[in-house]
């Protein structure tokens, strides 16, 4: 008895069609490859990745450039950091945030008066940031300058926000 089983068996396994044949080798290749990618997966998940190194972009630090690139009493913007870098008459530095303090509208720095207007209902904000025409409610955030060796880095992780401007907000060299 056991032995006709095991020849019905073979019968069985020869009467397979080659097309039969080649759809369980493909079963079998795709069955391999899903495993070997689940162990790829589990294996990236286990092993250690990299430390993250701080963005150089918005949400990072921004290198600006030199201290003496900025005369005083100018103002530069800086798309990629989405903030305004304000060189003061007494030569600190203030970073200032671009959105505008009423209702997040991008504000514009005009060259000719001296101050930042808001597009959208009018507000102006000076050199500082201080609102100068309303409905901005406050004046406009800050981030925190750094000053090393010269060189002048803003932290855009690190916005702040404020009712007006005040000189402990300013980073001198
Ligand atoms: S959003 Fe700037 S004044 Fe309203």
């Amino acid at each position: 008895m056991f032995k006709k089983k095991n020849q019905m068996k073979t019968r069985e396994a020869a009467s397979l069609t080659p097309r039969r044949r080649f759809l369980n080798m493909l079963w079998w290749l795709l069955g391999g490859l899903a495993l070997a990618e689940l162990i790829g997966l589990v294996i990236a998940f286990i092993k250690p990745g990299k430390a993250m190194q701080p963005l150089e972009g918005y949400g990072g630090l921004i290198t600006c450039g030199q201290a003496a690139d900025f005369p005083a009493g100018t103002v530069t913007a800086f798309q990629r950091g989405h903030f305004y870098l304000s060189r003061l008459e007494n030569g600190g530095f203030l970073a200032l945030s671009r959105k505008c303090t009423h209702l997040g509208c991008t504000v514009i720095w005009d060259e000719e008066k001296s101050r930042f207007e808001c597009p959208c209902h009018a507000s102006a904000f000076n050199l500082m940031g201080d609102v100068i025409s309303k409905p901005a409610p406050r004046a406009l955030d800050y981030y925190a300058v750094n000053i090393e060796n010269s060189v002048v880095t803003v932290d855009t992780g690190k916005k702040m926000k404020r009712q007006r401007f005040s000189a402990d907000q300013v980073t001198a060299i």
